[in-house]
């Protein structure tokens, strides 16, 4: 029984690093990014000269050392909470949105964490 248990604990060990990486799609990720913040913000070679000025590229965003924090709950930082939505988080405001809304699913931030995670240090 004990020899069975141990079994499937390292089945489950290995099984579940592979099954997250799996989760999370590169490509969902960009195309996210391309659609949904590339309005605001530069996101690498897809729109080098686009964005606004007054916001932060996400290859600078992935220089910093807490980038992971940042984008993983991106829609609780200002601006985002207006204009984002995520299926199952609660919104903390009620404002009305200044941009045009839209809304992703929390499997799509995992998404958009795996294709900043590409942008290298240091492009
Ligand atoms: C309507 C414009 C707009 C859109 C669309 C937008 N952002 Fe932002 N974002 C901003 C602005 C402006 C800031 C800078 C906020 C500040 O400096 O206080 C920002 C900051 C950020 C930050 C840094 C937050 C922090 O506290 O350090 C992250 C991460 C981020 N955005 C991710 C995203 C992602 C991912 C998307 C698309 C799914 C997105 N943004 C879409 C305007 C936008």
């Amino acid at each position: 029984m004990i020899r069975i248990c141990i079994i499937l604990a390292v089945f489950f060990l290995l099984l579940a690093p592979a099954e997250i990486a799996a989760a999370a799609d590169i490509e969902k990720g960009r195309e996210i990014a391309r659609q949904h913040c590339a309005r605001c913000h530069v996101i690498g070679d897809h729109n080098r000269m686009g964005g606004i000025g007054s916001t932060p590229s996400f290859p600078l965003l992935r220089k910093m050392q807490d980038w992971r924090e940042r984008f993983g709950t991106f829609y609780n930082r200002r601006p985002h909470p207006v204009h984002v939505r995520v299926e199952g988080v609660r919104r903390w405001t009620d404002l009305p949105p200044n941009a045009e809304p839209f809304t992703i699913t929390q499997g799509n931030v995992e998404d958009i964490l795996a294709f900043v995670e590409t942008l290298a240090e240091g492009s």
